[in-house]
């Protein structure tokens, strides 16, 4: 946040708007009906809220929550992203120009939906602020109807039900939580998530736009974005097990409902087939025709038409996130493991003619989509002994010895290679008392990370390398807490 130009006019009128709200912290007026409003991050600033400079150790949250926020987040810079100084605006004016947007992108709705709160006129309260970003309502809710009573003691002894008709998202929900992240940083083109139709596309990608890589572990608990909120005291070790389970079923999950979405609407705005789903570098690769011996996209173009699966010489559908999400199914919901494999396989086989099934794509992803709820449901809530550490180390054994993740391409053998990655790094924290990170004497750690070094540039993957890696790998994972 340092450096953000548009600092000095916030804090000014981050003072003001303090000033204003003596305490109690309520503000809020109940608008006359209908979809509550937002009322804006500066609704949160006041003196005796949010905005304390110094964490609280005597309260329940540490009321510098707005501070942290706006210095160590990267959520109150988007909207900056379109509409900073120099050369931002014109990368930004640019991406939207390739899309054919008149006009700044800061004042497109195309952009606005993900990078700021971009909600109707009708649903702003005047002292909402578009330049802030995304601001605290954009993941606890639009905050018309809870602002007031939030912080008065009845609060903490209302029911769930009672808070989510006011409209207050249960951000410590992970499944929640993680639906609300992706729905900017996958796409949520139904709107259902979030507050506005997001739409993520190959188009978007093509005018310059940078691909949304996100990992709910990894960009809940990297350096980016300082945590503004205690983490739950009964927080066990195995709890980034749990986070990392969460977010790929979360991700596959509205990955399919954008995928539906997509295959049967997509005439307002994008195209059918959409490149995104695919496996980018199916299509993104250099080619070589000189070679007299197969390249290994020949082979495995080969092997799949010869047993029926796919058409050689056609991308494949992206299927990174399945193919490891397979073995947390296996072992959190065995009952639906066959049902959700045999799905897929279909899916699999209707995207290799992706235009003459859009309906059949659409029916067969939402299947899969519904398949994956009872999955959610047991990831709900935080039941922690459903991932401890024999899942962990149960995870990491089955995704290693899964000969199948090298024959996938180059998306899926990464997918495979972060998730070992970050399973590993759970396991080793919580079964040593030292920090993972820098420990170049732990041979494990190294083997892992050249794993993941192997799937990081395209044009040198090897798939037979891969298997072998990952064989070892296995090895090494079977003397774990032995
Ligand atoms: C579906 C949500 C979504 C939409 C729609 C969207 N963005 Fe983004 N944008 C993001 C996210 C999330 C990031 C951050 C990606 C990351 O770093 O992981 C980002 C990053 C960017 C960046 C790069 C910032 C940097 O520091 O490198 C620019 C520039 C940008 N967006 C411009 C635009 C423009 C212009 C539009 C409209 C044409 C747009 N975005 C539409 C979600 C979106
Ligand atoms: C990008 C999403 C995001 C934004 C933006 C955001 N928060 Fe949060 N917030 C979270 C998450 C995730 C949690 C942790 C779950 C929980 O405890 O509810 C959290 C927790 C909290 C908590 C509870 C802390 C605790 O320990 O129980 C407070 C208070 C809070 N946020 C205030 C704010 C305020 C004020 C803003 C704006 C200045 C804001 N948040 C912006 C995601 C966000
Ligand atoms: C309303 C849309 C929206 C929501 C909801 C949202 N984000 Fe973001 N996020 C963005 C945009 C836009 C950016 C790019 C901002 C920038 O580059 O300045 C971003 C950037 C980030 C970054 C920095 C990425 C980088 O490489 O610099 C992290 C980390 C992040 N978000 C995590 C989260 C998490 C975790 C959640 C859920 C708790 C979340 N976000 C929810 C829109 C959103
Ligand atoms: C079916 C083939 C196909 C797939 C799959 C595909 N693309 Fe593309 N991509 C193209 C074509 C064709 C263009 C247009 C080339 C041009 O504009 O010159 C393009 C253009 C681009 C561009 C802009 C041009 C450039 O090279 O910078 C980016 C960035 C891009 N794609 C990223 C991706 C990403 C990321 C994925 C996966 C999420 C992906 N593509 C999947 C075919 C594909």
């Amino acid at each position: 946040m340092a450096g953000l130009p548009i600092s000095k006019t916030v804090v000014s009128r981050l003072v003001a708007c303090a000033a204003a709200l003596v305490s109690p912290c309520a503000l809020a007026q109940t608008a006359p009906s209908g979809q509550p409003r937002f009322m804006g991050a500066g609704s949160c600033s006041g003196t005796a809220c949010h905005a304390f400079t110094e964490r609280k150790s005597t309260t329940k949250i540490q009321q510098n929550e707005w501070y942290t926020w706006l210095h160590d987040d990267p959520h109150p810079g988007s909207y900056m992203k379109l509409k900073g100084p120099g050369l931002q605006q014109m990368r930004a004016n640019q991406i939207g120009a390739n899309l054919g947007i008149t006009g700044d992108a800061a004042d497109s709705p195309r952009c606005l939906v993900c990078h700021a709160i971009d909600v109707p006129e009708s649903r702003r309260a005047p002292s909402f602020e578009v330049s802030l970003g995304v601001g605290c309502e954009a993941c606890h809710g639009a905050s018309d109807y809870w602002l007031a009573p939030h912080s008065a003691p009845d609060w903490a002894k209302a029911s769930e039900s009672e808070k989510k008709d006011k409209a207050w998202v249960n951000m410590e929900d992970l499944v929640v939580r993680a639906e609300r992240c992706l729905s900017c940083h996958l796409g949520d083109p139904t709107g259902e998530v979030g507050d506005g139709k997001r739409v993520f596309d190959h188009d978007l990608l093509g005018a310059g736009h940078p691909d949304l890589p996100f990992e709910l572990e990894r960009y809940l608990n990297g350096r980016t974005m300082k945590h503004h909120w205690l983490d739950p005291k009964d927080q066990d070790a195995w709890f980034g097990t749990r986070t990392w389970a969460v977010g790929e079923v979360v991700a596959l999950d509205m990955q399919m409902k954008q995928l539906a979405e997509q295959a049967t609407h997509a005439e307002g705005w994008g195209a059918w087939p959409e490149f995104s789903n695919f496996d980018c570098y199916d299509c993104h690769h250099i080619v070589n025709f000189e070679k007299n011996t197969p390249t290994w996209r020949q082979e495995q173009g080969t092997a799949a038409a010869t047993s029926g699966k796919r058409t050689a010489g056609r991308p494949r559908w992206n299927a990174s996130r399945s193919a490891v999400v397979r073995h947390l199914v296996e072992r959190i919901a065995p009952n639906v493991a066959s049902s959700l494999a045999t799905e897929i396989a279909g899916f699999q086989k209707l995207m290799d003619r992706p235009s003459s099934n859009r309906e059949a794509i659409a029916e067969s992803a939402k299947r899969i989509a519904r398949l994956l709820d009872d999955v959610k449901g047991k990831l709900s809530g935080g039941d922690s002994s459903v991932l401890d550490e024999q899942a962990t180390r149960d995870l990491l054994l089955r995704i290693s010895g899964d000969t199948q993740l090298s024959q996938s391409g180059v998306q899926t053998a990464k997918q495979a290679a972060l998730s070992i990655e970050s399973l590993y790094s759970t396991f080793w924290t919580a079964t040593h008392s030292v920090q993972v990170s820098g420990d170049s004497t732990n041979d494990v750690r190294q083997q892992v990370n050249q794993l993941v070094d192997s799937t990081n540039n395209v044009e040198l993957f090897n798939p037979k390398a891969f298997a072998r890696a990952l064989a070892e790998l296995h090895q090494a994972f079977e003397k774990l807490g032995k």
